[in-house]
């Protein structure tokens, strides 16, 4: 596939993978990216998953059309990425690798070899002719790891922008941009919202025409301005939409009958709602939400003069994030020392510019008609916002 006549793409779609690093389901696959550069030099840009090393190879030969690629750009060592890197630089023993100096200790920790005679270090204002066009590095560093570069082709007003920019989701699946890159940017991108911005500055100075990332699609025309503006969007922490999350952890269902019932209120307000249980939904579709939305309501059982463990791992999500300059209500419910609220709250008090509503609930056991005149009041303050 050419993404330019001198831009080859030589990356992978994998739907084998379960969970993408760890922890993130993506049901419809992932790709990861890889491109050739052709000029009077061949550069390579980045390497693919350990899965996907022989396929990838191959694809470069064919791109290669017998030529020998000079150079691999190792943009960032995460193991999506940079599992390639010693099967490339034994199959081409005369390319360099070109990285961040920070990149090469980390070859060293994950190959054994940190590649000291063949290697060009990249950093800010350093430039690699290939010919015609030139390399330009720009460093990122914590978006969202320290050893990040971007590349960019003055000449051709390319930027290659290692995983800014990136989505969920392998490139023989059809699907909108939005919400995987946003589900992708605050689950992996979402805690370094200054480093982002930084970097949204440096590339702010760059005229920019194409945006090749190492996951998603190629980026062009409207594609770029809507990326940048959701990248301004996200890394401010600004809200993106008016709307109200609804992420509820419940033992018996009694507590998820007042979230649904506090979502049916809200929707018949015209309030647009997304809902989550927090135990059988995916977490990091809803913690996307909470950072998407200017309303969040938790709403959680007691458990052990605790909070339901399902809602703990996920205020643990928004915290590490950075959750912010948002108003957060509460629902909880005891059966006999409802202590969710309190521990709901504590969690929460080092995030900054939070409001909470006035009218917060307590349910003991189930909805009567006390605690049902109480989650109306809430229902009625937050469709106010
Ligand atoms: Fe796509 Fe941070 O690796």
């Amino acid at each position: 596939m050419d993404i330019k006549p001198f831009i080859k793409y030589v990356g992978v779609n994998d739907h084998k993978v379960d969970l993408f690093e760890g922890q993130y389901i993506v049901p419809n696959g992932m790709a990861y990216n890889s491109y050739v550069i052709l000029d009077q030099k061949v550069a390579v840009m980045d390497t693919v998953d350990a899965d996907f090393v022989d396929k990838w190879l191959e694809n470069i030969d064919k791109s290669l059309d017998g030529r020998q690629p000079d150079y691999l750009i190792v943009q960032h060592m995460e193991p999506d990425h940079s599992s390639g890197i010693q099967a490339f630089a034994d199959r081409y023993p005369a390319a360099q690798i070109v990285a961040s100096a920070k990149a090469f200790p980390m070859m060293q920790a994950f190959f054994g070899e940190d590649f000291a005679d063949r290697r060009v270090v990249a950093g800010d204002g350093v430039t690699l002719s290939l010919g015609e066009r030139t390399l330009a590095f720009v460093t990122a560093p914590m978006v969202h790891w320290p050893e990040v570069i971007l590349t960019y082709i003055p000449e051709e007003k390319v930027l290659f922008s290692a995983d800014a920019f990136g989505k969920f989701g392998a490139l023989d699946v059809e699907e909108e941009w939005d919400c995987e890159a946003r589900r992708y940017y605050i689950g992996i991108v979402g805690k370094y919202g200054a480093q982002v911005q930084a970097v949204l500055k440096k590339a702010a100075a760059l005229s920019i025409e194409c945006i090749c990332p190492l996951h998603g699609p190629v980026l062009t025309g409207d594609g770029i301005k809507n990326a940048l503006e959701k990248y301004n969007i996200w890394s401010t922490y600004a809200v993106e939409d008016k709307g109200v999350t609804i992420a509820y952890a419940s033992i018996y269902g009694h507590t998820a009958a007042a979230a649904l019932e506090l979502a049916d209120m809200l929707e018949d307000a015209g309030v647009t709602v997304e809902k989550f249980d927090l135990a059988r939904d995916d977490m990091a579709e809803a913690v996307e939400c909470a950072f998407r939305y200017d309303r969040l309501v938790l709403a959680a059982s007691t458990y052990n003069n605790d909070v339901f463990p399902f809602m703990r791992t996920f205020i643990d999500h928004l915290t590490a994030r950075n959750f912010q300059s948002r108003t957060v209500a509460f629902i909880e419910n005891g059966s006999w020392a409802p202590a969710a609220q309190k521990v709901m709250r504590a969690m929460l008090e080092n995030c900054k510019n939070l409001s909470y509503a006035n009218n917060n609930v307590t349910i003991k056991s189930a909805l009567n008609d006390d605690s049902s005149a109480a989650l109306a009041a809430l229902a009625q303050e937050l469709s106010a916002l």
